[in-house]
């Protein structure tokens, strides 16, 4: 297939392209380098060959993303390119709704201007907000109150492309998109080509190994007085190539004329001390930590109920122990 991949130079956006590359389809990835390196690109380039593409671009302009859309007969669109840092996007709402809103109206726009009508969309449990205690593990069916600028920018995202599906089968035309809420992503390519490559870092996994390096500031524990058995906070980490493979299983479920909601999460927790003990273990010296303060917003528990993926598709987690993630991750960090 020719694919298209936003956010193609980010961390989950580049392991799609690798895989989709190493599955043999046609890869077209799109990105401003904002939040990215061009180092990433030339790894895809030298994986992929001439069946990847890259444009730099803006996708606030609509203009030239329907340009860079017309260069590749794009068949569907992986749409990863966001600003994804919550704290952030409390100190700079505008900045999300103007770059996760605006971006996605004139992706959208540039689709339709090129009669694409497949969308799979990286959407996030930050949607979900802060379930109350009979919601967790978190099905779709969870009502979804985001309680940051970048949950709300993300569950503006999903409602558009509703409505976007919805005026399109009016007129009898096809748009469908998957929604894919991710829980914890962490982990890297299992041939080390490319990893997670952010700065700053903002993520616990890859913050906790380049702690144990020693050449980086030791880890902050927000808190360990949570209603959790070792008073840390809980989520649900799934290994990133895992989560594209989530992406691969969803092509063949995007709907004709609808859309479709899936978690992409394990459904098993692991809190910040068992996080830091699997990262101590893999990089073989102590990870340095510090107890701190709460941070706002950040609920004791988020795990997934990840019944709905696994009753619709072959997807399983094969990589996302915090062993097997913890030893990918810090073989890109210790590089
Ligand atoms: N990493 C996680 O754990 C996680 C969890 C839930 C959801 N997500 C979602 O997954 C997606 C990818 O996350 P990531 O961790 O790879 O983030 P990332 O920051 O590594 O990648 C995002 C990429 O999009 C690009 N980009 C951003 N705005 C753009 C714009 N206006 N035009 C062109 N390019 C733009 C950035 O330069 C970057 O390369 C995001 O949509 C995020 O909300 C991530």
């Amino acid at each position: 297939m020719h694919i298209t991949v936003t956010g193609a130079a980010g961390y989950i956006g580049s392991h799609a392209c690798l895989k989709l590359l190493d599955d043999g389809h046609q890869v077209h990835g799109l990105d401003n380098y904002s939040r990215s390196f061009e180092r990433t690109v030339q790894a895809l380039q030298r994986a992929g060959g001439d069946r990847f593409h890259f444009t730099r671009v803006e996708l606030n302009d609509q203009h030239a993303t329907t340009q860079a859309l017309k260069l590749h007969a794009t068949e569907l669109v992986m749409h990863f390119a966001a600003f994804a840092v919550v704290p952030e996007s409390v100190k700079f709402p505008l900045l999300y709704w103007h770059n996760n809103v605006g971006a996605t109206v004139s992706l959208l726009n540039a689709m339709d201007a090129v009669d694409c009508g497949k969308l799979i969309f990286s959407s996030t449990c930050a949607t979900y907000g802060e379930p109350a205690p009979e919601h967790i593990p978190i099905g779709e069916d969870c009502p979804q109150r985001p309680t940051h600028a970048y949950g709300e920018s993300k569950l503006a995202c999903e409602h558009m492309m509703q409505a976007w599906v919805q005026s399109h089968a009016l007129a009898e035309r096809d748009r469908g998109v998957v929604f894919l809420r991710y829980f914890n992503v962490a982990g890297g390519d299992h041939l080390d080509r490319i990893g997670e490559d952010h700065d700053p870092e903002t993520h616990l996994i890859p913050i906790c190994l380049r702690a144990a390096t020693g050449r980086h500031a030791p880890l902050v524990v927000h808190g360990n007085d949570y209603p959790t058995p070792d008073g840390t906070c809980i989520r649900d980490y799934v290994h990133v190539e895992d989560l594209v493979q989530a992406h691969i299983e969803a092509i063949n479920l995007i709907p004709r004329r609808d859309t479709l909601a899936m978690n992409v999460g394990t459904g098993v927790g692991a809190s910040v001390l068992e996080v830091l003990r699997a990262c101590s273990l893999a990089a073989g010296r102590e990870v340095p930590f510090h107890v701190g303060a709460r941070r706002n917003g950040d609920p004791p528990r988020l795990v997934s109920n990840p019944e709905k993926i696994v009753g619709l598709t072959n997807w399983r987690p094969t990589r996302s122990s915090l062993e097997d993630i913890a030893r990918s991750a810090w073989r890109w960090v210790n590089r």
